[in-house]
């Protein structure tokens, strides 16, 4: 094959972050942000034209190089999944480079295989993590981990360091989401660090844990019922919950509560310290100017998004 074009949509979590590091349940629907990636073989490195180096390749990228033996090749990406902002931007990136890698190498380019190459991609670079974010990237649409599931949505077993996670895909009726951006860059990597310091030496932050678990369940229970209400109340519980843990932030928190009278609840997403909070509204313009007024970048998303894609 000469030449690939591959693209990986960004996400953002209803329910469950920081606890799904520990195996309890989650829910993360992929978006319309994606990484595009034209790629080809070439006799160096290059990534938008410059030879790559260690400062314009990221980590995750140069971890799936050498998975496939570091074969060169002349990449070119486009559209944005803005980063260290709890959207799943790296993610997204490893899975369209891994597709691209396998895709020049005439190996799989099935999700599955995307999924596991960008999650060892993902766990290097950090240190930690889930799967969470590159499934949801990898598959597309809506996915669960480690919920009660029907055999026929089981997608795919994933273990690391003693734990496990079932991944699981999940329909959710047309709903809309607004997410806002504080504009604050925070990396995943130590805020996922400060949970787990703060868990080992706090039985009331492993209660916490145990309960984020627990909503993420009764979250599940509400999105099948089509329960917004519910469902709203629960993101706004699990903000909380979070915020007991120490991942948000105060303007994180300005961005929730200046959603809140136009939303069903609203809570942070992903990593959190900053990066991203998303509302489950039926009024989007109304909370996208309430984020806009209070300092934030609003996002009005749309979901059932397909995951990674490969053409050649
Ligand atoms: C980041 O999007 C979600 C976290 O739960 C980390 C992870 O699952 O790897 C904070």
């Amino acid at each position: 094959m000469k030449s690939v074009t591959t693209s990986a949509p960004g996400k953002f979590v209803i329910l469950g972050e920081h606890a799904v590091v520990y195996g309890k349940p989650a829910i993360a629907l992929a978006m319309n942000m994606r990484f595009t990636m034209r790629a080809h073989r070439s006799n160096e490195f290059k990534i938008n034209g410059a030879p790559a180096n260690p400062h314009n390749m990221s980590p995750h990228m140069r971890y799936l190089s050498e998975l496939h033996g570091n074969m060169p090749m002349s990449i070119f990406i486009d559209g944005r999944v803005p980063s260290g902002s709890g959207l799943g931007s790296s993610a997204a990136l490893s899975a369209a480079y891994a597709a691209a890698v396998r895709a020049l190498k005439q190996l799989p380019t099935d999700k599955e295989s995307i999924a596991r190459d960008s999650f060892e991609a993902e766990y290097a670079a950090q240190g930690r993590g889930s799967p969470m974010d590159t499934s949801a990237s990898a598959q597309g649409g809506g996915i669960a981990l480690n919920v009660p599931y029907k055999e026929e949505d089981f997608l795919w077993h994933i273990e690391k360091n003693g734990r496990a996670w079932d991944i699981s895909k999940i329909d959710v009726p047309e709903m809309t989401f607004v997410i806002g951006n504080t504009e604050i860059r925070a990396p995943t990597g130590p805020l996922v660090e400060k949970v787990r310091k703060y868990k080992e030496s706090n039985s009331f932050a492993r209660s916490i844990v145990d309960e984020i678990g627990e909503v993420t369940l009764d979250g599940l229970e509400a999105i099948k019922k089509n329960d917004k209400v519910k469902l709203g109340s629960l993101m706004t519980y699990d903000h909380k919950l979070l915020s007991i843990l120490g991942v948000s932030c105060p303007q994180l928190n300005k961005l929730v509560e200046a959603s809140l009278p136009y939303s069903y609840g609203a809570k942070l997403t992903g990593s959190g310290g900053g990066g991203c909070m998303v509302a489950l509204t039926d009024q989007p313009e109304k909370v996208a100017e309430a984020i806009r007024l209070h300092g934030g970048t609003p996002y009005i998303v749309s979901t059932g998004v397909p995951g990674v894609q490969v053409k050649s």
